[in-house]
């Protein structure tokens, strides 16, 4: 296969001064675009400032590529979008990868731990996306990538802040991918799982080894290449493995046995079981599918009473004659 290359593309990959970002941008760097180095070089809570971004952009350049650091903070998107365009006259791709945590149970977490981590993860990223959206719906063109976690798919225990911050993004690349499928704007969901200064307490020993972010990049690099078909996916990848997780829906049933019956807390109870049972369970793509299938199952309820009505008439009247 021909190689893969972002010639004429310029990349924005925010909290790039390290992990995940750092092997982004090296890759992206590394096969002819231009890279907007973005990080604001915090701790891993949040916390302080430094230009770690440097050395990124150094490596790429040593390599022969073109970059530009940027210290901004996400929360302050428009700066780094400005960045990629007084540097490069264009933004082709937005790598929304920024990230930090603030973990504690539920009952020792403060309003300021859920606040800063919904501004850097959730809010950073409407901030650069907004910043660049508009600017894709004219060229036509453009490639952003959210950055999501199985604690926000999944939930995890002492991540209520993060889990919550994470899935939003999933509901936020969901919105933006119909909302930009008409100007060739692809929005999808990147769910690593990688050594990073994030996980190195986490993850045992010998996974950290060998959970590198490199063996993510290529995933990532491919979803916002301009031959990536797919909007709205989410995307699972560690360990040189992928995979797509999506939402499903069962086939439900209904609260009642005969459409003029009245809905009850009984009779919510009885039908339960047939409610939450996933066996066929579907995939539904959109919004209108999910009201369109809904429709579909009271019509079906209120088709299959009326039959059994009938049936209960014929049998009735059947019966009366029969005695006759
Ligand atoms: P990392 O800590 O190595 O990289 C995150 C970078 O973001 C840091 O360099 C940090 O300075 C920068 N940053 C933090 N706040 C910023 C702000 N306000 N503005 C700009 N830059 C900022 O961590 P890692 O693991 O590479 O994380 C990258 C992303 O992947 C994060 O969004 C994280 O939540 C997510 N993630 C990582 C997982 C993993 O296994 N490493 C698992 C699931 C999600």
């Amino acid at each position: 296969m021909d190689q893969l290359r972002f010639d004429g593309r310029v990349a924005v990959v925010t909290g790039a001064g390290g992990g995940l970002g750092k092997a982004y941008a090296l890759l992206l760097g590394s096969r002819g675009a231009k890279v907007v180095v973005n990080d604001l070089g915090s701790g891993r809570d949040g916390s302080g400032k430094s230009n770690f971004a440097d050395a990124v952009v150094k490596e790429i350049k040593d390599k022969g590529g073109v970059a530009v650091a940027d210290y901004n903070s996400v929360v302050e998107g428009e700066k780094i979008i400005k960045t990629a365009i007084d540097n490069f006259g264009r933004i082709d791709i937005l790598i929304n990868n920024a990230g930090i945590l603030r973990d504690k149970s539920f009952t020792k977490m403060s309003e300021q731990d859920w606040d800063l981590i919904h501004a850097v993860h959730l809010k950073g990223a409407f901030k650069t996306t907004h910043a660049a959206w508009e600017t894709f719906r004219k060229q036509k063109y453009g490639r952003i990538i959210m950055t999501s976690s199985n604690a926000g798919l999944f939930g995890n225990f002492g991540q209520a802040n993060y889990s919550a911050a994470k899935l939003g993004l999933v509901g936020l690349a969901n919105t933006l991918a119909l909302e930009g499928a008409k100007y060739n704007i692809k929005v999808n969901t990147i769910v690593p799982t990688a050594a990073s200064r994030l996980t190195e307490d986490i993850l045992p020993p010998e996974m950290f080894q060998a959970m590198k972010p490199e063996l993510i990049a290529p995933v990532v690099a491919y979803m916002v290449h301009e031959s990536f078909e797919d909007s709205g996916a989410v995307i699972d990848s560690t360990l040189g493995f992928a995979t797509k997780t999506h939402l499903v829906r069962s086939n439900g049933a209904p609260l009642k046995k005969k459409p003029s019956d009245e809905v009850t807390i009984e009779s919510v109870k009885e039908s339960w079981s047939k409610v939450v049972n996933m066996n066929g369970a579907k995939h539904l793509q959109k919004i209108a599918d999910v009201t369109l299938d809904l429709v579909d199952k009271l019509q079906e309820f209120e088709e299959r009473s009326k039959l059994d009505s009938e049936r209960d008439s014929y049998w009735t009247t059947y019966a009366y004659n029969a005695k006759d």
